[in-house]
């Protein structure tokens, strides 16, 4: 199971009680809220216990109409954007390999469309699929949302000019509420097969439930080994685990009393490059629930030792505001050893017979101790491989722990008013219907200024 150090191997470790305990208390509260629904935000809570409350009829569901995508089509196109997209697009990075595994192997290409409006990506989609059968997941808690909506109606446009209404039936599946939005009156009308997101789990805590298991079936994960994982971080997080042994309540303690301190910087980071996109999963989910009432800490994440060598240099001795949160794998899936030569020419023979992984785990040590000295304070979340059952358990630490982060800071981390103002503003632009007022507000402004 996946381990919580504070100072990681950078010796800091034995100061934690006598620095964070004072937070103890105020972690365990914050943690029962999120059990009892005692808190703000009390209706977004169910993600507490969905990977216990996932019956096996959920989970038979979603992997048949995987398994029906995996034999239909060469590619399959994932729209949705924000919490609609990002735990499975992070997942699958995870547990593929950069050159090819779970991107078509054995199974279909699994594309994401939908997260951006960019017309060089979505003309370099289209001609990625030419010659290839095509199928589509769109998500969208909403049914709403304008990225989404637009790939969807490129995506399905291609899907029909090719299959006709009748074949994209079969060949689309959506993931949207249960009765409200655009998408699940279109769904209904089009006859598409479809899966709900549950009103009481929001956007960025939806990763367990089909918007983020479907594209994870059709990629060929097992799923059920993430939901154990994740079942499994949630009795190691419950309620009634004391502070010392709660890893999710003590790395929410340590962040708080790190902020409160001024380190208004989270950076994660992790020697792993398949954890790259987890990072972004992860800046979706602290900043979007904690950045609200001018507070919350600004979540950032890096790739080492590749950004040793670009932000290497202002963590070490730039402004001192910032942390580190370090997800480190203990065991790679793999072996490569450094060979001994004899020339030694490029006087690497100190690491010959050492494996990548001995090298890259003294390069984690190295800037432990380094950034620790430079004023950088560190934490070690330590996961003993990355499959899906450690990934599952990791998704659910991070999850408990921004709830209890969230209650903490005294703001609610079940909402994102904020993520409003710029849609009103696109959609006055725009001319959408509705928006007369607002658009001519900004047109007198634009003038103004
Ligand atoms: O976490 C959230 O609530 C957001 O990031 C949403 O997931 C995102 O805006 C997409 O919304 P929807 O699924 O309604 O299209």
């Amino acid at each position: 199971m996946i381990k919580f150090e504070y100072g990681g191997t950078a010796g800091q470790g034995r100061r934690f009680e006598r620095e964070f305990a004072p937070d103890a208390l105020a972690a365990e509260k914050a943690n029962r809220m999120l059990e009892d629904g005692t808190g703000e935000g009390a209706g977004f809570l169910g993600w507490v216990s969905l990977p216990t409350a996932l019956t096996d009829e959920v989970l038979d569901g979603i992997e048949a109409a995987g398994s029906r995508l995996r034999v239909l089509a060469d590619v399959v196109v994932v729209i949705g954007i924000g919490g609609s997209y990002l735990g499975a697009k992070a997942v699958m990075e995870a547990l593929g390999d950069p050159f090819g595994y779970m991107k078509g192997a054995a199974g279909p290409e699994v594309i994401f469309a939908g997260q951006n409006i960019s017309e060089d990506y979505m003309w370099s989609l289209l001609e990625a699929v030419r010659g290839r059968s095509l199928a589509a997941i769109v998500i969208s808690k909403s049914g709403t949302t304008t990225e989404p909506a637009i790939a969807f109606r490129i995506v399905r446009g291609e899907i029909e000019r090719r299959y006709g209404r009748e074949g994209a039936r079969e060949r689309i599946v959506a993931v949207t509420d249960a009765s409200k939005g655009a998408l699940r009156g279109e769904a209904d009308r089009e006859g598409y097969e479809t899966f709900v997101i549950p009103d009481d789990v929001g956007g960025r805590y939806s990763v367990l439930t089909p918007v983020g298991l479907l594209p994870l079936a059709v990629a060929g994960a097992d799923i059920r080994a993430l939901v154990r994982g994740a079942q499994d971080m949630r009795t190691a997080c419950g309620a009634d685990v004391g502070f010392a042994y709660n890893p999710a309540a003590r790395y929410a303690a340590a962040r708080n009393t790190l902020y409160a301190r001024g380190y208004k910087i989270e950076i994660l980071a992790s020697y792993e490059p398949a954890l790259g996109y987890f990072g972004e999963w992860w800046k979706q989910l602290f900043g979007e629930s904690e950045g609200k009432r001018s507070r919350g800490i600004f979540p950032a994440s890096v790739t080492y030792t590749t950004d040793l060598h670009s932000m290497g240099q202002y963590i070490q001795e730039g402004e001192r505001i910032m942390f580190e949160t370090v997800v480190s794998v203990e065991h790679p899936r793999h072996e490569i050893v450094v060979a001994r030569e004899e020339t030694d020419s490029d006087g690497l023979n100190f690491v010959a017979g050492k494996r990548l992984h001995e090298i890259n785990r003294m390069a984690e040590m190295g800037v432990s101790l380094a950034h620790a000295d430079g004023g950088v304070p560190n934490m070690r979340i330590v996961l003993p491989c990355v499959d899906e059952y450690n990934i599952g358990a990791l998704l659910y630490f991070f999850e408990r722990a921004c709830g209890i982060s969230g209650y903490m800071l005294g703001i609610n981390p079940f909402d994102q008013p904020g993520v409003e103002a710029y849609k009103k503003n696109m959609f006055a632009l725009l001319g959408k219907p509705g928006y007369e007022k607002e658009g001519r507000a900004i047109a007198e402004r634009l003038e103004r200024e």
